[in-house]
């Protein structure tokens, strides 16, 4: 056997080793914690990521530790040299933390299902982008609570291979705590796949970041960091706004911030629901980070989930949302249509998928019984994607990341609450 060979036999043994130690267990322990590191000098570009701006923009939004302009040349070929934006730079302090440049340039009109090549300031990289279908079939890929360890690694891969068209979160983000410069961490961690396709947010506990009389300003590194379209839907709040793409309406709720009736949240959210035009999107999602459905033992009774549902669920049932994901619980579960505890043909279906992989752990202790309401339940690793194939069908699909592959475990065809005329008059 020659020396090729040899190599050969080995990987081969290596690998079927390896295959048996992680074929055995089952549940596996939180990963390490990761830690990306800044590659180039204090001018070059990192932390890139892009939102969705109305139908035919986008938002590109990056960090670099000198100052640097807010450029970016853009355009359909590798050379990026068709058009230009400007846009603004902006940094916060965070007790003895003091940000790098914050670059945010919107920009386009840009052509939809299409790859944009673009450039940041004076740096010479170029990164690419696909803008999101303006119609039917459009793919989300849907994952909360991720923070950045070994878990989130396997997770964002199976993402990435998952081609999706934009990435919906439903808070908790970099699990930083106040140590600013795992938001820095973390964003070059994403910014593989954030850079590429728009990765839509919003907030979880773990995004708060406030410490009595040091900062008592809540979501400072947050909002400086993810901003998000919020203006375009008449929200006066980064925490809370909506947006349309390829005929699906999302509104992005914050668990952290005032609900109540009274609350400008409250108010907000009422208008955006009555503006819903189902013939332009005849489906709605909602996301949210504290569950008001979860029969994990995890997060019971906590106001975010108990008081905001019993302040908003009426409106959501009464607009005929879809389906509303939430995160928080680090497990993932999926329920029937529910309206006040009992299902309902016309309702809401409950989506938790708070299992991205941070470095809390798995949530493993259930409620037992398995309540009839819930439909499927396990404490893995992993993320959803949704397929919306037209306007009566979408594929939810949840991909657990079982020994660290990506493997479809609850797949079920959900049909829009606007193609029911039981639902929709
Ligand atoms: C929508 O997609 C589903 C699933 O592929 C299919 O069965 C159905 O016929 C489609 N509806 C229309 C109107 O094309
Ligand atoms: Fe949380």
């Amino acid at each position: 056997m020659g020396i090729k060979g040899q190599i050969l036999l080995v990987l081969v043994i290596i690998g079927w080793l390896g295959f048996d130690a992680v074929h055995c267990y089952n549940r596996p322990p939180p990963g390490k914690n990761i830690a990306v590191p800044h590659v180039g000098d204090d001018a070059t570009p990192q932390q890139v990521h892009i939102s969705q701006v109305g139908q035919d923009k986008m938002r590109i939004s990056w960090i670099t530790h000198e100052p640097t302009s807010a450029t970016v040349e853009y355009g359909p070929s590798p050379s990026a040299n068709a058009f230009s934006a400007n846009g603004e730079t902006t940094f916060y302090n965070y007790v003895t933390y003091l940000s790098g440049h914050i670059h945010n340039v919107v920009i386009g009109p840009l052509k939809p299902n299409t790859v944009y090549y673009y450039r940041l300031g004076e740096s010479d990289k170029t990164y690419n982008l696909k803008t999101t279908p303006s119609q039917f079939p459009i793919k989300f890929a849907v994952v909360g609570d991720l923070g950045q360890t070994e878990w989130t690694v396997s997770t964002l891969q199976h993402i990435k291979d998952s081609n999706y068209d934009m990435l919906l979160l439903p808070g908790d983000l970099s699990y930083a705590d106040v140590i600013q410069p795992l938001w820095d961490s973390f964003g070059r961690l994403v910014e593989p796949l954030a850079s590429e396709r728009p990765w839509m947010v919003t907030t979880g506990n773990h995004d708060v970041e406030k410490i009595p009389i040091i900062h008592r300003t809540p979501f400072t590194a947050y909002n400086a960091r993810w901003k998000m379209p919020f203006q375009e839907s008449g929200s006066d709040s980064n925490l809370y706004y909506s947006f349309d793409v390829s005929g699906v309406h999302v509104i992005m709720l914050g668990s952290y911030t005032d609900f109540d009736s009274d609350s400008a949240q409250y108010q907000w959210l009422k208008g955006d629901l009555e503006n819903i035009n189902r013939g332009k999107t005849p489906w709605v999602f909602v996301l949210v980070h504290a569950p008001w459905y979860n029969s994990n033992e995890a997060h019971q009774g906590e106001r975010e989930s108990v008081g905001m549902k019993a302040s908003m669920e009426d409106l959501l049932y009464q607009a005929r949302v879809d389906v509303i994901f939430a995160g928080h619980v680090h497990a993932y579960e999926r329920f029937k249509r529910v309206y006040n505890d009992e299902s309902d043909d016309c309702a809401p279906i409950y989506i938790n998928i708070g299992d991205g992989g941070n470095r809390e752990g798995l949530a493993k202790k259930y409620q037992d019984p398995q309540p009839d309401i819930s439909m499927f339940r396990e404490a893995s690793f992993g993320h959803g994607t949704i397929d919306v194939v037209n306007a009566s069908h979408a594929l939810w699909s949840w991909h657990k990341n079982d020994n660290e592959e990506r493997v479809a475990s609850d797949t079920v065809w959900l049909t829009s609450l606007s193609s029911n005329h039981a639902c929709i008059a």
